[in-house]
């Protein structure tokens, strides 16, 4: 007699807590639709429609063909940390060795290694939303509890000081800040960061996770490394990698700078999960920080022609609140006007149900603020062609004014 596994009661609480979310259901019906010949302009994946900048790419051919598709140092190759460390200093003035970073297949596995390597089951993590949708699931993942602190349109996505300051108690060792923001486009201002550096300087025990990947998406103000302002390295990881600002997504690369002893914990983690990040994207990744940034720049300058663009279209929407966009690849409205009026017969209740709703019916998908703890909220990213943009505006607007 065969006995009937249930593999579903295998799977572990970790896992099970583990939850794909909105953006990957958004674009798993996307390509149904699809796949059924609708038509749908998708303005859901965060990842720059441009391709890699040819002398990127040719560096990474090169690299492949001198032999470099061998194992690389956990921590990732000393060039290539030398090279981290000099642009951190030039740009960013910030002043961390080069042992004191470590390359990761991906920024987002800089933030688990650096999540993992300083929170267990006692520890709170601060999280501002609206936030990037995997920060607290990083937190969950290492067994810590999230702890979110909310803010509003009003509030240009930006949680005030005096609230963050009210969160912090004794079991509170990070604040998670990430300016440009996924999702709201937010960038914190050299005062507001001042403001919470103070309370870092208050609390021995606090460090900041400063998740700094769309630095080169900035269209208005100033780019302000947290861990630049006076006393705040020691008190910082600094997050970065090469997915967005050079178009690399699938690239896979990205980094933690972080005082040593934490550096070093990083690379454990890094060990344990997946060893050193791939060789010749290393060697690539190289010719991005050295080379000419021209196209980095390009690519700027369409992204903000199309923050305008949609700027402009969400304004025109009676109802719809959106602050400015300062930087990244989205535009973050507040719909909640919307909610709680009927499509026909159909009572929308939440983003969800509108998101659904408006990719069902008009074809177009974005991805529901409560992706990002935000409900009343939706995600557009335009890293997308002007004229998919036009056509994603027209059919929200139409969409929204069927609402009754
Ligand atoms: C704020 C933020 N941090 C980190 C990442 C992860 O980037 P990577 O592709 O390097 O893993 C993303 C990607 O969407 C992001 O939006």
């Amino acid at each position: 007699m065969t006995i009937k596994i249930d593999h579903f009661a295998l799977i572990s609480p970790r896992a099970n807590a583990a939850d794909e979310g909105a953006i990957i259901r958004m674009s798993q019906r996307t390509r149904e639709l699809r796949a059924l010949g609708h038509d749908v302009v998708a303005l859901t994946i965060g990842e720059p429609d441009f391709d890699t900048p040819l002398n990127i790419r040719d560096a990474a051919k090169d690299a492949m063909d001198k032999g470099f598709t061998h194992y690389s140092p956990v921590a990732g190759i000393p060039e290539l940390r030398e090279a981290i460390a000099e642009k951190l200093l030039v740009e960013n003035g910030l002043n961390y060795r080069p042992s004191e970073i470590v390359l990761a297949n991906g920024t987002k596995q800089a933030i688990n290694n650096s999540v993992l390597s300083l929170i267990g089951p006692d520890d709170e993590v601060i999280i501002l939303a609206p936030y990037w949708v995997s920060y607290e699931g990083s937190v969950k993942f290492a067994q810590g509890t999230p702890v979110v602190l909310r803010s509003n349109v009003e509030e240009g996505y930006k949680v005030p000081v005096a609230r963050i300051a009210a969160a912090i108690t004794a079991k509170t060792k990070l604040i998670i800040l990430n300016s440009p923001c996924n999702p709201t486009g937010a960038v914190w201002t050299r005062a507001e960061l001042e403001e919470i550096a103070v309370l870092v300087r208050a609390h021995p025990q606090l460090m900041v996770l400063s998740d700094e990947i769309y630095e080169y998406i900035l269209f208005d103000g100033e780019m302000v490394s947290f861990g630049s302002l006076p006393g705040m390295l020691e008190r910082t990881i600094t997050l970065n990698g090469f997915s967005k600002g050079f178009a690399m997504t699938g690239w896979r690369l990205g980094y933690a700078a972080a005082p040593e002893p934490i550096a070093k914990a990083m690379g454990r983690m890094q060990s344990i999960i997946s060893a050193g990040a791939n060789q010749f994207v290393q060697r690539a990744a190289i010719t991005a920080l050295k080379g000419p940034r021209d196209d980095v720049e390009k690519m700027r300058v369409q992204y903000k022609a199309r923050r305008d663009l949609v700027l402009k279209g969400l304004r025109a929407i009676d109802g719809v609140k959106i602050a400015d966009i300062p930087g990244t690849f989205y535009a973050f409205p507040d719909v909640s006007a919307y909610l709680g009026k009927h499509a026909g017969n159909h009572l929308i209740e939440t983003t969800d149900q509108l998101c659904d709703w408006l990719l069902e019916k008009h074809g177009v998908s974005i991805v529901p603020g409560t992706a990002f703890g935000a409900p009343g909220s939706v995600r557009l990213s335009f890293a997308a062609s002007e004229m998919d943009l036009k056509k994603a505006l027209t059919r929200i607007a139409q969409g929204l004014r069927e609402l009754i």
